[in-house]
């Protein structure tokens, strides 16, 4: 299972990486206006830092001009993935920029039905968002198992790329059912690490060792 960071902080994406705990990164227009910077320096950065995909997110609504976006983005670096939106013209961005061999993140999945659609048009990920549906009091989870059994029926290519992750919980259960990706905040990268039991038995095993006087060196 590849882990992304969803961030487009680029001092928390060096220290996942540096960490060896993600594969990739997912930006998207909020992440932009969080960090204050130019999108394209952003993009730029980030790709520098790390070889695998990073998404970054188109902003027109028709598919001439998502094309004509995506094609412009996939240019700042090879490991850029080209993020579109599942509406009817992103889908057509999306068969065309594949077909080119650019390959497209489409993003704002909330149903199945949209996800087979986006397999069908080439796409290299689907972004259900299951964070956002289980606010609505809908199940985000059962969203990722129906996606995942329709691209298993039908051996599609396209990687379940599970985002709007809200907590270590929705990582572990998202890779039991079988997402090809989780994005997510850096926190909830990090706090996978956690547990109270490690913190209590590393104390006790310092206690006892600093109690024997010895060093390991
Ligand atoms: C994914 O690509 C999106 O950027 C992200 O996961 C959205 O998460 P949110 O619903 O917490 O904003």
């Amino acid at each position: 299972m590849k882990f992304f960071a969803d961030t487009a902080e680029i001092d928390e994406i060096n220290a996942l990486n540096d960490a060896g705990l993600i594969d990739g990164v997912t930006t998207n227009p909020s992440l932009i206006k969080k960090s204050g910077r130019p999108f394209r320096d952003v993009i730029s950065d980030i790709c520098a830092a790390l070889p695998g995909p990073v998404s970054a997110e188109v902003t027109a609504l028709d598919a001439d001009g998502m094309e004509a976006e995506g094609r412009s983005l996939a240019e700042i670096a090879d490991n850029v993935t080209v993020k579109v939106p599942l509406t009817i013209d992103g889908l057509k961005a999306c068969r065309r920029l594949s077909q080119d061999g650019i390959p497209v993140n489409v993003t704002l999945c909330f149903s199945a039905n949209q996800a087979l659609l986006a397999a069908k048009a080439g796409a290299t990920f689907i972004s259900p968002f299951i964070g956002r549906l289980d606010d609505i009091h809908l199940d985000g989870l059962q969203l990722i198992q129906e996606i995942r059994t329709i691209y298993d029926n039908y051996q599609f290519r396209t990687e379940i790329l599970a985002a709007s992750i809200r907590s270590a919980n929705h990582i572990k259960d998202v890779a039991l059912i079988g997402a090809d990706v989780a994005t997510a905040p850096p926190a909830v990268i990090m706090g996978l690490a956690n547990h109270p039991l490690t913190d209590k038995g590393l104390d006790a095993f310092l206690k006892d060792w600093a109690a024997t006087g010895q060093s390991v060196l």
